[in-house]
Formats: structure tokens, C-alpha cells, sequence
């Protein structure tokens, strides 16, 4: 794929996940298991003739198929290792080989697609050993042209060989898969999509550190593919020395502001809120150990700030950070703080040698936050004279922390927002409004649901400038700078405004500056006649001819269009460019 280039200065650009597809086996991240069965066969010359492979997507199957094909056919072989020099294996590598075809099952569902290639495959391979078909997402094609597939494989074309490919390996029927071997993809821990973006991290002269990449390795789950995109994504926004706050805005994951904002729920004694919380961490596959020491950290800072008359040196944090904890410690007297420290402290073994790490930390969190309400008797009685007339005014008198300034800040503390003073919810990064007018806990799930589902669609979901609900509304302002973000956000809208409804919300609204968003044709916003949004977002029909089923990923691909919206890059010619 070569991306529009509309800055000149700059060479045209090659998205990561292409460039740095695997073109030998030995390149193929994980997938042992899989890679050392076919090449074994290769040298016994056992060499099937239909392959199943699945497994989730960016794992590395139609990479395998195309090594596959390459190692089939090369001219030095069969060979378990294709030598990516000879004719055969580059005209495999550019697609050009007439023996070599790759079918996107999604778009070529019916039984005439199936029959006409029955009909192209009736004669022995001309120009290659072995034929190689490869039909991705094989399980959206229709019952008929399961059957005419059937039939095939019944009686195998010589020298041919099938490989199908499919993310949901329960719908694809059990006379097919029966006649196949199968090879499950897992999908990659964290720690070999972290080595694997590092190494293209150094090929690329990209400078970011092992904590940006665990980020975007957590929030691939799973998918090379994904990771890829993601680095690509952040490196978009960043440049060449990315930073972690850039990778954290970019992710909207967890950072500071995450023990900013447990601190503040303990502080308040706000229990309804730890359940939610603490959900969240799970989800985002936070470890729960290292939260809770972030945790203590996070308290001594506070400690250490309401204290000390010179934090900065004993902190190293920027001042504004700095500010940010002495709002929140000035609420508090020392003894206060130092008792939620304390206990944090106690806590933390438990934690260690739980076997139920989350239930310890909810319980364990829980009781700090009534510690609010056990507040020793002495203190109770000094509030209670403070409040007379007139002495009002001295900290200790001070009314407990659900005081008025405290409500007014409860809304602009929150998981994401570094630059926040907006009301209290996960999506609202950078915002100015004031006090929240809405049901923050709807927001909140929404975003948690976003996260779960779509997790790549969820950081950009963050980048909006204003977000609000207004009679059941949920309005997204993304500022004009930002537009590129609002793009892939309207794409995904039906999705959006079916989630939206589910939580009890009527619509989702995307604004531009304010503006009513340009709602593209295949993008709806009226929630009543919102159309099936999984069919929607994964084959627009405008997009159905691509043949090539990397550009058509590409194009379907929410992520891969925010990247390519952010590059102002367009997909006007599908070709491969000779990669390393
Ligand atoms: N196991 C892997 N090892 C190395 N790169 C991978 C692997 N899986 C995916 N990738 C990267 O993701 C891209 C897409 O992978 P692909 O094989 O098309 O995934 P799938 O077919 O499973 O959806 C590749 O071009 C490569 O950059
Ligand atoms: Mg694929
Ligand atoms: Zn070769």
C-alpha cells in the first residue's frame, strides 16, 4: 500500500504491519507449535492439501499461508525455509503468480464465486509445483458455497492446496474442518509483542521506552497486528522520540492519574466507586499488585507534599504535577494522610499472598474509604465546636472532606484527564466545563464498554475535546485540530449509538468545533434505523471490490483508518512495495 503523500518533504510512508510482515518462518513471531508441523511436513513430503488455520486477527495466518506458498513452490525446494530470491518466491511476495490466489471469503461469499473458481482450478497448475488457494475468513461463506467447496475437497485437484483462514473457527462447518488439518494461532503475550515492536522500534530509529511499549502491548491484546498499528498510531502523533505521555494520551491508559484518581475516591470516601474501579484495571489488564504499590506511592506523595515546604526536592515530579497533589493533600491534615498511608501499608502484604488478589483490594480499598467515617472521637468532637458561629476558618474545624469545595472538585478528578477540569468521567481528557449536569456513571460505563470491545476505537474516543449528555444525548465535541479523530469516531458511530442506547441513552451526536459532524452515507446517526453495525463496520460496501485483502483489512480496519486519517494518507494504489 502506498499512502497518499500529501507532504512532500516527507518520503511517502509504509504502514508498520506491512512492512514488517514476515517473509521466512524463522521470522514468525510465536506460533511454534504450527511453524515446526509444516515445516516438518515439508521434509517428509507430507504435504496436505486443505489447511485450516485459526485463530484471532494479526496472529500471523495469512502470513504463515504466504510462506507456506512461497516454501511450496520455491524454486530451491520444497523447502522448509522459501529462499525469498528466486522467481517463484517473489512472484509469490508481489502476488503476481496466477497459481498463487488469495480469496477474501467475506466478499466473495456465494456459490458462483465458488464455482468459478472450481472452474479455474480444474486443470493442473501451469506456471508452479503446487497451486495455492488461500480463502480468508473462509466461515462467512454461504451454505451453498460451503457445499460446491465440499465438493472440492472431496476429490483434491492435484497439486493444489487449500488454505482456509477464519477468526471464528465455531462457524465454520464440521464437514469442512474435518477435512483439514488444523492449526490454531494463538495469540502473542505481552512480552513477545514488546520484543517484537522494540526490535522494529530500532529498525525504524524509533526512540520509546520499554514502558510505552508494554503499554501498546497491552492494548494490542493479543494481536501483532494490532501493536503494530498502534505503534504506528502513536508514532503519528509523537514523531521519532516518542514520549510516554504521548503514548499514554494516544492509549488513554492508565498513568498517574489513575492513583490521582483512586486517591481522590478513598479520600472522599466515595465506596460506590471501587467496585467500577477496580473493574476498570482488570479490564485494562492492569496488574493489581503493581497498581497497589503505585498506590502507596502515589499517598506518600500526598504525605509528603502537605509536609514538606519544599516537595521538589525529595519528589521528582514537574511542578505542575506537584500542584496537582498539594490540591488534593490540602484538603487533609498530615495525620490524616499519614493514617491512609499506614494502612496501605498493612494492606500490602495481604495483597501479596492472597489467593484472591481483586477481592483483597476491593475489600481492602473499601475499608480505606470508611476510614472517612471512623474518624477518631477526638476529631468528631473538635468538629463539632468548630462548627459553631465564628470559628470556622482553622483546618482541624474544617467540616470533614465532602465539604462544598470538595464537591466541587469530585468532578474534575478522573482516570484519564491530565489536562482535566471537566466533570468526572473517563472520556473527558480535556475539557473546561463545568460541574457535571449528567449521569457521569453512564459515560463512565460506556467508555468501560468501548474498552472492552473496541479497544483500539477507545483512546480515540478520548481525544474528544468536550463530551456531555444533554436529554439523553451523548455529545462528542472533537476540536477542528482533532479532526482526524472524529473521522474513524463516525465511522463507528452506529456501533457507538448502539452501545449508547443499551446503557439507557438515546443518541450519539460527534460534533466538529461545535458543528454538526458531516455524517458520511454509511454512518447514521438517527439510533432508530441504525443499521446492523457488525456488517456495517466490516464491509462498506463501497470497499467490497478490493481485491487485496491486506488494503481491504486496512480500510475496515477502525485503527488503521485513524492512522491513516492522521497521516492524511489514502490508499490509492494497492501494490506491494519490496519491504524488508
Ligand atoms: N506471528 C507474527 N509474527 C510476526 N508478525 C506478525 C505475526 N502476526 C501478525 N504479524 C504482523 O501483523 C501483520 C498481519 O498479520 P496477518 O498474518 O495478516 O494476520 P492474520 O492473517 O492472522 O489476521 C503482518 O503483516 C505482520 O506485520
Ligand atoms: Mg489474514
Ligand atoms: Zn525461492
Amino acid at each position: 500500500m502506498i499512502p497518499e503523500n500529501q507532504d512532500n518533504r516527507k518520503p511517502a510512508y509504509l504502514v508498520l504491519a506491512r512492512k514488517y510482515r514476515p517473509k521466512q518462518f524463522h521470522e514468525v513471531v510465536g506460533q511454534e507449535a504450527v511453524v515446526r508441523t509444516i515445516q516438518n511436513a515439508i521434509k517428509e513430503n507430507r504435504i496436505g492439501h486443505a489447511y485450516l488455520f485459526s485463530g484471532m486477527r494479526g496472529v500471523g495466518k495469512t502470513t504463515v499461508a504466504r510462506i507456506l506458498a512461497k516454501a511450496l513452490n520455491c524454486e530451491h525446494g520444497p523447502t522448509p525455509e522459501p529462499c525469498n530470491q528466486c522467481f517463484m518466491c517473489q512472484a509469490i511476495n508481489e502476488e503476481s503468480l496466477l497459481d498463487f490466489i488469495e480469496i477474501d471469503g467475506a466478499s466473495n461469499r456465494g456459490i458462483e464465486d465458488v464455482k468459478a473458481l472450481r472452474e479455474s482450478i480444474q486443470y493442473e497448475p501451469m506456471h508452479s509445483r503446487y497451486r495455492v488457494i488461500i480463502i480468508d475468513e473462509v466461515h462467512q461463506l454461504s451454505r451453498d458455497a460451503f457445499n460446491a467447496l465440499l465438493k472440492t475437497l472431496e476429490e483434491p485437484p492435484t497439486r493444489t492446496v487449500f488454505i482456509f483462514a477464519t477468526t471464528e473457527f465455531h462457524k465454520v462447518p464440521k464437514t469442512i474442518a474435518s477435512r483439514c488439518q488444523h492449526f490454531v494461532f494463538k495469540r502473542l503475550s505481552v512480552q513477545q509483542i514488546v520484543d517484537h515492536l522494540k526490535f522494529i522500534a530500532e529498525k525504524e530509529d524509533i526512540e520509546i521506552s520499554p514502558y510505552s511499549l508494554k503499554l501498546i502491548a497491552e492494548a494490542a491484546d493479543g494481536s501483532l497486528r494490532d501493536a503494530e498499528t498502534l505503534l504506528d498510531m502513536v508514532i503519528s502523533f509523537s514523531g521519532s522520540r516518542v514520549q510516554d505521555k504521548d503514548t499514554e494520551e494516544v492509549l488513554g491508559v492508565i498513568n498517574r492519574n489513575l492513583f490521582e484518581k483512586m486517591a481522590g475516591v478513598i479520600l472522599r470516601g466515595e465506596s460506590e466507586q471501587i467496585f467500577p474501579l477496580i473493574d476498570s484495571l482488570v479490564t485494562a489488564g492492569i496488574d493489581l499488585k503493581y497498581f497497589y504499590s503505585g498506590l502507596i506511592e502515589y499517598f506518600r506523595q500526598l504525605l509528603l507534599v502537605r509536609i514538606s515546604s519544599r516537595p521538589e526536592n525529595f519528589l521528582l515530579l514537574s511542578a505542575e504535577e506537584i500542584k496537582k497533589i498539594r490540591e488534593m493533600a490540602d484538603d487533609f491534615r498530615a495525620p490524616e494522610l499519614l493514617r491512609y498511608l499506614l494502612m496501605l501499608q498493612d494492606g500490602e502484604s495481604g495483597l501479596r499472598y492472597s489467593s484472591q488478589p481483586r477481592i483483597f483490594l476491593e475489600a481492602w480499598l473499601l475499608k480505606l474509604c470508611y476510614l472517612k467515617e471512623l474518624r477518631p472521637v477526638e476529631q468528631v468532637l473538635q468538629n463539632l465546636t468548630a462548627r459553631k458561629p465564628g470559628t470556622a476558618g482553622s483546618r482541624v474545624g474544617e467540616p470533614p472532606p465532602t465539604s462544598a469545595k470538595m464537591d466541587e472538585r469530585k468532578h474534575a478528578r478522573n482516570l484519564t484527564g491530565s489536562r482535566s477540569s471537566g466533570p468526572k468521567n473517563h472520556l473527558n481528557s480535556n475539557t473546561n466545563n463545568g460541574p457535571a449536569v449528567f449521569p457521569d456513571e453512564m459515560v463512565n460505563n460506556f467508555y468501560l464498554r468501548v474498552m472492552k470491545e473496541k479497544p483500539v476505537l477507545a483512546p480515540i474516543l478520548k481525544m474528544a475535546s468536550r463530551v456531555e449528555v444533554n436529554s439523553g444525548n451523548l455529545l462528542l465535541n472533537f476540536t477542528r485540530d482533532r479532526k482526524h479523530y472524529a473521522d474513524p469516531v463516525n465511522q463507528s458511530l452506529p456501533y457507538l449509538n448502539r452501545l449508547w442506547q443499551e446503557l439507557g441513552g438515546q443518541a450519539v451526536e460527534l460534533k466538529l468545533d461545535g458543528e454538526a459532524y458531516p455524517i458520511s452515507g454509511t454512518a447514521p446517526s438517527s439510533p432508530e434505523r441504525t443499521p446492523d453495525p457488525s456488517v456495517k463496520e466490516t464491509s462498506p460496501p463501497s470497499l467490497r471490490n478490493f481485491r487485496d485483502e491486506e488494503a481491504r483489512n486496512l480500510l475496515d480496519d477502525p485503527k488503521a483508518r485513524a492512522l491513516m486519517n492522521s497521516l492524511k494518507a489514502q490508499v490509492i494504489t494497492v501494490k506491494k512495495k519490496n519491504g524488508t
